[in-house]
């Protein structure tokens, strides 16, 4: 009989349940790729994976479907408090809501307020942890991501738990290595968990995520350019030295996108249905976009697009300057996305100074999303830094050539003038540059369509990653 890897994956979100950024698209594929892996795929085990994720507000409002499973409680500062846990089976994943009072003071995701979301993810950390006890079925792997859940796998490395995970092993994905968490002193403290002396830096030495990459026995960046990239002062967020100096902890692993959901032959929120067979179809999506948000419909305008969070990592403020310094030839920009306000607010004034070439739409939209990758010819993202991107390559597999920085996983994704645009430094003059040299090339109608063929023909599914995980969970 073969053996079954018992992983529990953490995350602070997860699709179809929570979403606000890319690590919710990652929790929500990668726990059912890997379910979905034969034996022979996943190095000749089965892999039962199971995903927790708090049972946040947004979820908790529409929770019928979610069936309580246990109750218990942590023992903090002294007092008791009580966690209870859900349970539902998402197309044959299963997946555990972990709620109590840290989670369901919260309205948001994630909160402005630091203090709130350091109790928040401690609490769920260990609750998650402590679940397993609960559940008759003990992890081999502990499997967190980013700073949230990093504390799961500190808490297993001091041995918090008496019992049954003393063998369990954790692994940590690191999707946005910046966001290293608040302070979390105070809070292991509550829970009797103390600090342990570790060789991080000094002023790191009481941040989730470090402690996190200090306790984990594989640190994963979300793509091995990025992995890379870690170890450098531009990208390192003050770890690099550390990071550098366990090199052998750290390794890099794309990520895949939904290439079922995302598949422009049977995609449903867009127009016309298309494929790399019959790409003149396309243009019906271009028209469709154009008429929907009130542009001229002329299929000779190049159309660029950006689905973005809007924040300073993505870079939009030099894509908006690049943009508006480009006045000798015609283009028209769709413009979709949320975030910081300073950069909202600059998105609109571009569509004020070019109200019949620029639509921008301040929300998240997942079926205008689908049009503009299907609808526009130029996805620009300029990201100051990106660990994988997956809109690059949502983009690529409808047709929709990237413009993007030569960084992390946008470099490990994107063939520069075959499947896209690749541009090295964070400035408006080297992105006008890329954009200029893709406009160039968009009036050779041969060139452009073999270049888009070459993108649609990319496999991004998450078949390849998840055969790297499951390795990786093996020689673990
Ligand atoms: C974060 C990163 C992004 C990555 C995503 C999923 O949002 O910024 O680059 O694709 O996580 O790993």
């Amino acid at each position: 009989m073969s053996k079954t890897l018992k992983v529990l994956f953490l995350a602070a979100e997860a699709t179809p349940f929570v979403k606000i950024g890319g690590l919710a698209d990652v929790a929500g594929a990668l726990p059912r790729a890997l379910r979905a892996l034969s034996e022979e795929d996943a190095g000749g085990v089965k892999l039962d994976v199971r995903l927790a994720i708090p049972l946040h507000m947004v979820i908790r409002n529409d929770s019928a479907t979610l069936r309580p499973i246990a109750t218990f409680s942590l023992q903090r500062s002294g007092a008791e408090m009580p966690v209870q846990i859900f349970e539902t089976n998402s197309e044959g994943l299963p997946v555990y809501f972990v709620a109590g009072e840290p989670i369901t003071t919260s309205a948001s995701v994630y909160s402005a307020n630091s203090a709130l979301d350091g109790e928040k993810y401690t609490f769920f950390s260990l609750a998650a942890l402590e679940m397993t006890k609960h559940l008759d079925w003990v992890p081999d792997i502990v499997h967190a991501n980013d700073w949230h859940t990093a504390l799961a796998s500190y808490a297993l490395q001091m041995k918090h738990w008496n019992g049954e995970m003393q063998e369990t092993k954790s692994l940590l994905t690191v999707h946005n290595l910046p966001f290293l968490g608040p302070d979390i002193t105070g809070r292991l403290a509550s829970y009797g968990l103390p600090l342990s002396a570790t060789d991080l830096p000094k002023w790191a030495h009481a941040q989730p995520l470090p402690l996190g990459l200090w306790a984990s026995k594989k640190n994963v960046a979300v793509s091995p350019t990025y992995a890379e990239e870690m170890l450098t002062k531009e990208f390192g967020a003050g770890l690099e030295g550390y990071l550098a100096s366990h090199k052998d902890t750290l390794m890099g692993i794309i990520n895949g996108i939904d290439a079922e959901s995302y598949n422009p032959k049977t995609d449903t929120a867009i127009p016309t249905q298309f494929s790399a067979e019959i790409l003149e179809e396309r243009s019906w999506n271009k028209a469709g976009l154009q008429q929907l948000t009130g542009l001229d419909i002329d299929s000779s305008i190049p159309l660029f697009g950006i689905v973005s969070r809007m924040t300073g990592q993505k870079g939009i403020d030099l894509a908006l300057g690049a943009l508006s310094r480009l006045k000798k030839t015609p283009w028209q920009a769709v413009i979709l996305g949320t975030g910081d306000s300073a950069i909202e607010k600059q998105a609109k004034r571009l569509e004020k100074l070019f109200p019949d070439r620029v639509k921008v739409e301040i929300r998240y939209d997942d079926r205008l999303a689908r049009k503009i990758y299907a609808g526009t010819d130029m996805f620009l993202m300029p990201s100051r830094y990106e660990p994988c991107g997956l809109s690059q390559m949502v983009a690529m597999r409808y047709g929709c050539l990237p413009i993007a920085r030569a960084t992390g996983g946008l470099k490990d994704t994107i063939k520069h003038e075959e499947t896209g645009f690749l541009f090295e430094g964070d400035n408006i003059k080297s992105l006008s540059k890329a954009v200029r040299e893709a406009l160039k090339i968009y009036e050779d109608k041969n060139h452009w369509k073999t270049m888009q063929r070459n993108a649609m023909a990319e496999d991004f599914s998450w078949k390849n990653s998840a055969k790297q995980y499951a390795a990786l969970y093996k020689s673990l």
